[in-house]
């Protein structure tokens, strides 16, 4: 691709994942320890929204804990260093990619945000929410992390289909592809002809969408993959 091209790059759990933060579906993961109708809907948040806060609030002070890894400062050289735009998109919610000093669209919201559910203000979460706490625009008790739950829709959907359809470069980096909208993002891309490719630990069910990969660890492939790019040595 030449150097004016536009790279879409869509990251999951796997880049996060040496830095400490846990992954949902890798053995062990987050869905194994929790139910996500448990935490991750709004019907479960209308339950027991204690409960919801709880999970996110001992996920906020983790994320809050960790620090960004090699495969997120290369992220970030390479939006920096790439002549064309670089899109990172993340189904991330920790702020690793901003700490790395790279731009990011979280399409699935961030743990620092919090959202009124009554009036949509949006303000900073505190470490820790609870049901009780008061919006501080309108004082509805309906105070929620600024998180996208299953059934409710990603954030800038259109913003990102947008600059799928203008992409030349497609990277999957760290997901298992298991989560729609995103997991079509690939397809978008090519339709937009796009080369794809994908980065994980491992291969992947949907591996065979792209056209090409490379296996390992995110702080090894990711690095040599944006020096391979950049030409950096
Ligand atoms: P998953 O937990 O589904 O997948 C993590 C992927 O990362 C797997 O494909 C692993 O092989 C890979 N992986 C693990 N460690 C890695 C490493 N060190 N280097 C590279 N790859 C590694 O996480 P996501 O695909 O991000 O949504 O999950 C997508 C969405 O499902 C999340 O945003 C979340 C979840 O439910 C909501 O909560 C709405």
């Amino acid at each position: 691709m030449d150097q004016s091209g536009k790279i879409v790059i869509l990251t999951g759990a796997g880049l996060s994942a040496e830095s400490g933060l846990g992954t949902f579906r890798d053995e062990g993961g987050l869905w194994a320890q929790h139910r996500i109708e448990d935490v991750a809907t709004p019907e479960a948040f209308q339950r027991n929204p204690d409960l919801v806060h709880a999970f996110y609030n001992a996920r906020r002070v983790q994320a809050a804990a960790a620090s960004p890894n090699a495969a997120h400062h290369a992220l970030a050289r390479l939006q920096r260093d790439w002549p064309g735009e670089v899109v990172i998109v993340t189904q991330n919610v920790d702020g690793l990619h901003e700490a790395a000093g790279a731009e990011a669209i979280h399409m699935h919201g961030a743990l620092a945000g919090a959202l009124c559910a009554a009036c949509d203000h949006r303000w900073t979460a505190p470490p820790e929410m609870t049901g009780g706490d008061l919006c501080p625009a309108c004082a509805a008790p309906q105070t929620r992390p600024d998180i996208v739950w299953f059934g409710e829709i990603p954030y800038r959907m259109e913003e990102i289909i947008g600059h799928l359809g203008q992409c030349g470069l497609f990277a999957a980096i760290g997901t298992s592809g298991q989560v729609y909208p995103a997991a079509g993002f690939v397809e978008e891309a090519r339709l937009a002809g796009a080369r794809t490719i994908e980065l994980n630990l491992a291969r992947s069910d949907v591996s065979g969408a792209f056209d090409d990969h490379l296996t390992g660890p995110a702080t090894e492939i990711v690095p040599a993959w944006v020096a391979r790019l950049t030409g950096a040595p």
